[in-house]
């Protein structure tokens, strides 16, 4: 049977993970501050406490971020920039902003994310992948996972050689998402511009963070399957530099 490549790491609570994967982009930083470095980033809730942590410990060093670039995965489609819902928002409030406030360097014009309010998705999506191509590529990219394994805005059937581009949202992704927009599914962008998962895959490491019970049935398909369409996030398994940090309720076996 071939085996995969897949690093896991069960943490026993969320705050634990967070702190730990801190602690993993920190030193990855720490080994190019000198040189670029481009940290690929994610939404959702689950890349809270991770940004958070990663803030503080940024704060404690006296470390130079003016080689930080960041690169975000995906943005809905279409959005305006100065949309509190869109992604833009989201890093900028919390995380870009911050960022610069430490005064160790760091400047907003060194972090990128698909423009949801450009005139042509295809014209977007060609200028992003230039724009990470420029950078000199991904060298970590932070990832969470979506219910029904999705990775960015990548759902079920997206192809292992696929770009960035316009997708249609999956009903159980907008049902999920509807939280940001007032409980209400019908505020959603039924579309998004996502990094496909060619371009997640050239990222020199990728590290996934999942927490919670609703991660769970998930998580357990990512182990045992094969990399598939079906379960985007499985194509993960074909990187050789991935590791997968988990809280005890997103693996759901007892920790020995
Ligand atoms: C959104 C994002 C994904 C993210 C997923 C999981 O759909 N586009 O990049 O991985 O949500 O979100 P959460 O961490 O809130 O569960």
């Amino acid at each position: 049977m071939k085996s995969y490549n897949l690093t896991l790491s069960v943490f026993p609570s969320y705050e634990e993970m967070s702190k730990r994967a801190a602690l993993f982009v920190f030193k990855e930083f720490i080994k190019k501050e000198v040189k670029k470095f481009v940290l690929g980033l994610a939404t959702g809730s689950t890349q809270i406490g991770f940004r958070q942590e990663f803030l503080k410990l940024l704060k404690k060093s006296s470390l130079c971020l003016k080689n930080l670039y960041l690169v975000n995965l995906d943005e809905y489609w279409p959005i305006k920039k100065g949309n509190p819902q869109s992604y833009f928002q989201e890093m900028k409030q919390n995380f870009w902003q911050p960022l610069e406030n430490l005064k160790l360097g760091f400047n907003q014009k060194n972090a990128f994310i698909p423009n949801g309010e450009g005139k042509n998705p295809k014209i977007c999506a060609l200028e992003y992948e230039e724009t990470i191509k420029k950078l000199g590529g991904i060298d970590l990219q932070m990832l969470g996972v979506g219910i029904e394994g999705h990775i960015g805005f990548n759902e079920k059937g997206s192809s292992l050689f696929s770009k960035t581009r316009l997708v249609t949202l999956s009903p159980s992704t907008i049902e999920a998402n509807k939280r940001f927009f007032l409980g209400n599914k019908n505020l959603v962008p039924k579309k998004a511009l996502t990094m496909g998962i060619a371009t997640i895959l050239k990222a020199k490491k990728i590290l996934l963070l999942a927490n919670g019970e609703k991660k769970q049935a998930i998580i357990k398909r990512l182990i045992k399957e094969p990399p598939n369409k079906n379960l985007p996030a499985s194509f993960l398994k074909l990187h050789k530099m991935v590791f997968f940090f988990l809280d005890k309720d997103a693996y759901g076996e007892k920790l020995t």
